[in-house]
């Protein structure tokens, strides 16, 4: 049997293409090889975001080029980011690739693979197209959760941001079909779903009048399935936050309370140089309102430091940013010129030492803050989807709260179950506990 292998970058969406990618690999009859040195296909799912991704996959793909060398009947498939943004010279600067697509044309890639996954035909495919995969069979790792996609690509022009280059205009999958699959996974056992979009929540706006509706409207659609019992979705942009999402959050009971809400910088004048189209001010009030309207709601963001202009007075905003608003998580990046974005050109590009000193700062900052609320969860019952056993002591299990924060606890429950978990301790990362005994609801 022929074997496939599929390395993943990225973002969530990448992580759902591979989904794809895996489930129609295996419909053309090749297997998973459990390393890259058994597989006659292996697929790279790049992402492009910041240099260092781009770096990480060209260590990959010399590996996979000596793989080659030593085998050469495989294939090296290339998509995702990556593939995309390097259209124009991905074959001149890897010659050894086989196969470039782009995240708009996986629904292709069997038949460029050659049917039944003999033969291929060389060259660049299709790496301008863009087409929805979800009528695709797909792999999931887990059985319980699933990703679903709601939209692709992205109107916003955020100054830094490589992402609306490499996967175009923002398109919505038409609710009709998403409420769909969501159906089928519910019967399939799936218990969680995340919706994912560029910008999630201005899905619906370019649907056509007759189906036009917004992003509130699909997650009441959502909470009314049958069987699906906890909905996330990621990423929302600020300015697109608007109130009947919010109450949407606060009525469905199936929507978890958590946000990841990008701040990226505390600066206004940052804010506008990075064209997010909100301010300091707005951003804090918004996180009012979704705290006034969702009790005990948990908030994630992004932050970049050393985005080109930066003063010590802009990256002050942040911090402070962050302890007014109490962040339970944060991603942090260093500013990353990427080539083609408005930022790359913008003059005061920060110096790398600079970046990486604010970056510790900042880091600091959210881990202290992030185990002060972890802490505030401590003597509190939580409702835990069981994800497995804990990856450091095989003895206990893992899951995840409502509120999105990874639990390792002592318990009998099985991978998909819901149950309660009283908290005893807990660091900036994690909570631990011990499955309680189920309480009358
Ligand atoms: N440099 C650093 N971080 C970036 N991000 C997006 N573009 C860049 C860049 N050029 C960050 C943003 C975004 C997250 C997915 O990645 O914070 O929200
Ligand atoms: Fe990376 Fe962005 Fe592409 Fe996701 S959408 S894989 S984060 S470049």
């Amino acid at each position: 049997m022929r074997r496939y292998h599929v390395t993943t970058f990225g973002c969530q969406m990448n992580a759902h293409d591979s989904e794809r990618i895996k489930g129609m690999l295996e419909s053309l009859g090749l297997g998973e090889a459990v390393s890259r040195h058994e597989a006659d296909v292996i697929v790279f799912n790049t992402c492009t975001i910041r240099e260092k991704p781009d770096q990480r996959f060209a260590a990959h793909l010399a590996q996979a080029r000596a793989l080659k060398q030593a085998a050469p009947g495989t294939v090296i498939a290339v998509g995702g980011c990556y593939a995309e943004a390097q259209r124009e010279r991905l074959f001149d600067l890897y010659p050894y690739v086989d196969v470039a697509f782009g995240p708009g044309s996986i629904p292709h890639l069997a038949d460029w693979l050659g049917v039944g996954g003999t033969g291929v035909a060389r060259g660049r495919f299709g790496l301008d197209e863009r087409e929805f995969a979800g009528e695709l069979p797909m792999h999931r790792e887990r059985a319980f959760q699933a990703w679903v996609q709601v939209s692709m690509g992205c109107n916003s022009k955020c100054s830094y941001c490589i992402v609306p280059a490499v996967r175009g205009r923002e398109q919505s999958r038409r609710p009709g079909e998403i409420v769909a699959e969501i159906s089928r996974l519910a019967r399939e056992g799936v218990r969680e779903v995340t919706l994912l979009g560029q910008n999630v929540n201005s899905w619906g706006r370019d649907l056509a009048p007759e189906i036009r509706t917004e992003f509130g409207e699909l997650l009441r659609a959502c909470d009314a399935l049958d069987g699906i019992e906890r909905i996330r979705f990621t990423s929302p942009h600020p300015k697109d936050f608007r109130e009947p999402v919010i109450a949407a959050m606060a009525e469905c009971a199936a929507v978890c309370e958590h946000i990841h809400l990008p701040l990226q910088s505390g600066s206004s004048r940052l804010l506008k140089l990075m064209r997010r189209t909100y301010d300091r001010d707005r951003y804090f009030h918004l996180v009012e309102r979704l705290r006034d309207a969702v009790p005990d709601l948990a908030l994630g963001t992004d932050i970049i430091v050393g985005f080109p202009g930066e003063t010590e007075k802009d990256f002050s905003a942040t911090l402070e940013a962050v302890e007014e608003v109490r962040y339970d998580s944060a991603f942090t990046f260093i500013y990353s010129p990427r080539r083609g974005t408005e930022a790359a050109a913008m003059p005061g590009q920060v110096p790398e030492p600079l970046k990486h000193e604010r970056l510790e700062r900042l880091v600091e900052v959210v881990q202290r803050i992030a185990a002060e609320r972890n802490r505030e969860r401590i003597g509190l019952v939580e409702e835990v989807l069981v994800e497995g056993p804990s990856r450091t002591d095989l003895a206990r299990l893992r899951g995840r709260t409502r509120r999105n924060t990874t639990v390792n606890f002592s318990g009998t429950a099985s991978a998909g179950e819901l149950v309660p978990v009283e908290i005893e301790a807990a660091t900036s990362a994690t909570l631990s506990g011990r499955q309680a005994a189920l309480v009358a609801a």
